[in-house]
């Protein structure tokens, strides 16, 4: 468990591409109000604005583009390698858009956490936006969750609920979810951080060490960020 002035929880960063989620993580360590260190922002795309955002905050960067693999199996190892030079307690995916291989998953399994724009088990996939404005939903919003085999289908531990709105398209919805999505990551490192939510050997989550069946909902009183 991390104490947050002595011994802060290292993480690792996993991007593809504008690094939103990843900015909210470092305004809230740099904010004081998130006991981590983060280790290395690591990108499978070069060049991408998240890269930009971290090296400004003064975080090491390093890019596995996947693109110099022949496979899904050697970009993984080599990801895998790349992460655990920087010996993480936590992997934490903020738009991180590869479907990953089992051996990697087993590897980081109940110390890696995936941020996704829908109410999943709804939506998972590309696209969201779009897909749930088609399927004429009232209601939509963000899921974290452990990453298990299963895209954007592991164990989640906290949605936030987003109203759709008449008139809305892809992007304003995109938009609204995100601003959702920017406060959802400091609280789940948090309480990771803190020790408060764990994956157990059964693949149930654990929050203040009771099994919880549905995930938590950002709004309810007792997840309120400070
Ligand atoms: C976010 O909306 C995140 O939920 C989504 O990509 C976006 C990344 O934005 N992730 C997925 O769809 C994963 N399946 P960001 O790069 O600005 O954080």
């Amino acid at each position: 468990m991390a104490d947050a002035v002595n011994n802060p929880l290292p993480i690792v960063v996993l991007i593809s591409g504008r690094g939103s989620n990843l900015q909210s993580i470092i305004d809230s360590v740099a904010a004081g109000d998130l006991p981590v260190e983060i280790r290395a922002v690591i990108s499978n795309r070069p060049g991408v604005q998240g890269l930009q955002r971290a090296s400004q905050a003064g975080i090491f960067t390093r890019v596995v583009d996947h693109s110099h693999y022949p496979d899904r199996a050697a970009f993984d190892k080599a990801l895998q390698v790349a992460i655990d030079a920087y010996q993480p307690e936590l992997v934490v995916l903020a738009g991180f858009m590869r479907i990953l291989t089992p051996a990697f998953v087993h590897h980081y399994q109940g110390r890696m956490i995936n941020i996704h724009p829908s109410l999943l088990p709804e939506f998972p996939g590309l696209n969201t936006h779009q897909r749930v404005l088609e399927a004429g939903r009232a209601v939509t919003g963000a899921t974290i969750h452990f990453v298990t085999e299963e895209m954007d289908g592991g164990p989640a531990i906290l949605q936030a609920r987003v109203p759709v709105l008449a008139g809305d398209d892809a992007e304003s919805l995109a938009a609204r979810v995100l601003e959702q999505e920017h406060r959802m990551y400091p609280v789940v490192i948090r309480w990771y951080a803190e020790g408060r939510v764990r994956l157990d050997t059964e693949r149930q989550v654990r929050f203040d060490d009771v099994p919880i069946k549905r995930p938590r909902q950002l709004d309810s009183e007792a997840d309120a960020p400070c």
